[in-house]
């Protein structure tokens, strides 16, 4: 015991007679020096209890694969591991964490780790739906509820930010994201670590980002989870990895691995990765977890022989903690003893790793983050479920509303509510879904009877199943649109369709819910249809047969409230695309900053990139979303008109509201490089603003454009901007058409 404290090179206040427990001696004073405190546990730990520290098991509560190990218990007794996922609650990490702090040689402090996507008891809209809103405020004030609420439950690490771009909507993960766009989600990605992380770790209500899936792991071909990702690494560079380093910057401490292989190598064995991006270019000083069981399947990606193998090209690439797999567990230390795997790579790791935890303030005290009384006084509170509804609305777009039948009157005598989503509730809080409890949401249905309490006003059939085949409800599902005002219709796919592991290669709405949609609409019967779904639909089939369509994503606790509020007029909407709807999947992939090949799309020329049966537009492009007002752009003004690097461009636009109601509007600037050494995208976002205008008000927005916006990887693969000419568009969407010139001279 006096050998470990001289060891420490500190002075031991407490001796405690049956174990030697670090946390007692880091009592007091606080640390001064991080690296000297990481460095003297370091040299207690037996190469044993460094492994441990390298090691993270899932608990027995809930997993997302298969679970390898169920006797973690044991595990964490003999030091063996340094993180534990899937266990919360304040009582239950608190159990778990005496085990490690009083039961174990050193006593160091367990690492808690979980999936808190979208919330964690409170549950916000899904990570999609959240993008949708383009309000980084709304977003970050998200992350910081589930921060605040994940941490009583003692938790202290999320998996989140998912900041994977995703172009393919097949690939079930597009809901996890920001959508397709490398600067929304550059933008988001810092919301939400701000929002996890606050502004001080030790805070016991901020926990740590982890930005996931690194990297690539958003273009698995044809949309197919875990499959494999090829591409050049500009677009790597210029797509791909914007949001992570935007994470990095944010000061997300973990990053996490990905599945996939990128340039022929697993994530989780690339060293290109690990440790020329992240550590050398990025200078990342936190730690890098591996995702779930992706060493062991280096073997089955083929780039090794087996598991030993697979965790020594792991180590050796940059990977520091071992998610499930219990490679680092089991092969490394013979393999550091026979002098195969070095010592300092290990050392390496394992500092990264007690860094954090110190960080945390777990070495003054473990127990923390695990408040019985602040989960009772946080989880659910009615100031979190408010946030909730909040961020919300703010995500639900408004794709159609013809003949203005939104928003509703709460006049209205008589209206139908429709549909396998219309009282939905297990779908509302999405996959992902944390510690959510789906009978804690308002669901459509309810939403729509608390404006309309008059009895007999409403009146629900759900008229088919989600992805069943039964027509047996159409018949009163049409009685009853036919004895109505308007026909709310709630329609979309189950919660588990989009996630993990839920790829569809048919993007429509699944069963018969088309079918019944356009009976409904055979009604003649206005036609509201509220979808809830986590990724761009083909909408071909839905939009002829609705007057108005409400794209509300998965929006968690408060969904059937939010949603009222946006229907009756309460709240009106001003979300906007954060990817392309397609109009088939054939379309796919399909986004807005695509190339213009050598052949543009020429209606009168047959031999231009087209298709013989579809049109090359989307249904709906990214950006897109209408408003219970419209808006009116003008008088765009670009100076100067000629810059030079250091000259930053001033660009000005005039927006009104020219409509009856006070509304805001997300007002883009879009960039196009007309001539470069290497193509460029059509169209690139390069800035956002969202404004709120009274009927009738004008006001001035303002972007400032520097050269850094216009840079790029060359033909030499610098990053560099190129002089000439370019053009920059403002608008409401992607597609907008008000233009001028701008001209780089260097
Ligand atoms: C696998 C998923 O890919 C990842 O996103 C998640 O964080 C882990 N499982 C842990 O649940």
């Amino acid at each position: 015991m006096i050998k470990l404290a001289k060891l420490l090179g500190l002075g031991l206040t407490v001796l405690l007679s049956h174990a030697f427990r670090l946390h007692d001696v880091f009592l007091s004073p606080p640390p001064k020096n991080l690296e000297a405190r990481v460095d003297s546990v370091l040299t207690l730990m037996t190469l044993e209890e460094k492994i441990g520290q390298l090691t993270l098991f899932t608990s027995d509560w809930e997993v997302t694969g298969p679970t390898m190990r169920e006797n973690y218990k044991e595990d964490i007794l003999a030091g063996k591991v340094g993180a534990i996922f899937n266990a919360h609650t304040a009582a239950y990490t608190r159990e778990l964490q005496r085990m490690a702090v009083e039961e174990t040689r050193l006593g160091i402090p367990l690492l808690f780790g979980y999936d808190v996507i979208h919330g964690y008891k409170t549950i916000f809209p899904v990570p999609l739906g959240e993008a949708a809103s383009w309000d980084l405020g709304a977003i970050q004030q998200s992350a910081r509820v589930a921060a605040a609420e994940a941490s009583a439950a003692g938790l202290h690490w999320t998996f989140a930010p998912m900041v994977d771009i995703a172009r393919d909507p097949r690939w079930g993960r597009v809901m996890e994201g920001a959508g397709e766009d490398p600067y929304l989600g550059s933008a988001i990605a810092r919301a939400r670590v701000e929002g996890f992380q606050g502004t001080d770790l030790t805070a016991t209500n901020t926990i740590l980002a982890c930005a996931k899936h690194f990297a690539a792991y958003g273009a698995a071909q044809a949309g197919r989870d875990y499959h494999t990702v090829d591409m050049s690494e500009r677009v790597l560079r210029e797509v791909y990895l914007p949001p992570f380093h935007a994470a990095l910057q944010a000061g997300a401490r973990t990053f996490m691995t990905s599945f996939n292989e990128l340039f022929g190598v697993p994530a989780s064995g690339s060293s290109f990765l690990l440790r020329q991006v992240l550590r050398d270019e990025w200078g990342f000083e936190g730690f890098v977890v591996t995702d779930y069981t992706s060493i062991n399947e280096m073997v089955d990606h083929g780039v090794v022989a087996n598991e030993a193998e697979a965790g020594e090209l792991a180590i050796r690439a940059g990977v520091d903690m071992d998610m499930q797999g219990a490679v680092f567990y089991q092969y490394l230390l013979d393999q550091v003893r026979n002098g195969q795997v070095s010592v300092t790579l290990v050392d390496d790791a394992v500092r990264r790793i007690l860094r954090v935890k110190f960080e945390l303030g777990l070495f003054e005290d473990p127990y923390r983050y695990s408040d019985e009384e602040r989960q009772k006084a946080t989880l659910l509170s009615p100031a979190n479920r408010a946030a909730s509804r909040e961020v919300a609305r703010k995500s639900i777009v408004l794709l159609k509303n013809e003949g203005e039948v939104l928003p509703l009157s709460t006049t209205l005598r008589r209206v139908a509510v429709i549909g396998p989503l219309a009282d939905g509730r297990q779908e509302l809080i999405g996959a992902w879904s944390g510690a959510g409890d789906y009978r804690d949401c308002v669901t459509l249905l309810e939403g729509i009877q608390a404006r309309l309490p008059k009895p007999g006003t409403v009146n629900y059939v759900p008229g088919c199943s989600i992805g069943g085949a039964d027509r047996g409800g159409f018949a009163a599902a049409v009685k009853a649109a036919r004895q109505a005002d308007v026909v709310v219709v709630g329609l979309g796919e189950a919660a588990q369709m989009s996630g993990e592991a839920a790829s569809r290669s048919d993007i429509r709405l699944p069963g018969v819910q088309e079918e019944l949609l356009q009976a409904l609409a055979a009604t003649g019967k206005p036609i509201v249809v509220v979808l809830m779904n986590g990724r761009p639909l083909d909408l071909s089939a839905v939009a002829p047969n609705a007057s108005s369509i409400l794209e509300t994503w998965y929006l968690g606790t408060e969904a059937g409230n939010a949603i009222a509020d946006v229907l009756f007029g309460d709240y009106n909407p001003a979300g906007k695309l954060p990817i392309t709807f397609p109009r088939n999947v054939g379309q796919v992939p399909i986004y807005y900053g695509m190339k213009n090949t050598g052949r543009p799309f020429e209606a009168q020329d047959k031999y231009t990139s087209k298709y013989l049966d579809v049109a090359n537009e989307p249904l709906f492009p990214f950006g897109y979303g209408l408003s219970y007002t419209t808006f009116a752009y003008s008088n765009l003004q670009v100076q100067p008109a000629v810059f030079t690097p250091d000259e930053p461009v001033s660009i000005k636009v005039r927006v009104q509201n020219t409509g009856k109601r006070a509304g805001e509007e997300v007002v883009q600037l879009y960039v196009r490089d007309r001539v470069g050494s290497v193509t460029r995208p059509v169209r690139e976002l390069k800035g956002f603003q969202k404004v709120m205008l009274q009927p009738g008000e004008s006001r001035e927005v303002a972007f400032t454009l520097t050269e850094a916006d216009v840079q790029f990887y060359t033909r030499s693969m610098r990053l560099e901007a190129e002089p000439g000419d370019f053009d920059i568009y403002v608008g409401g969407d992607s597609q907008a058409t008000l233009q001028a010139l701008l001209t780089l001279r260097k």
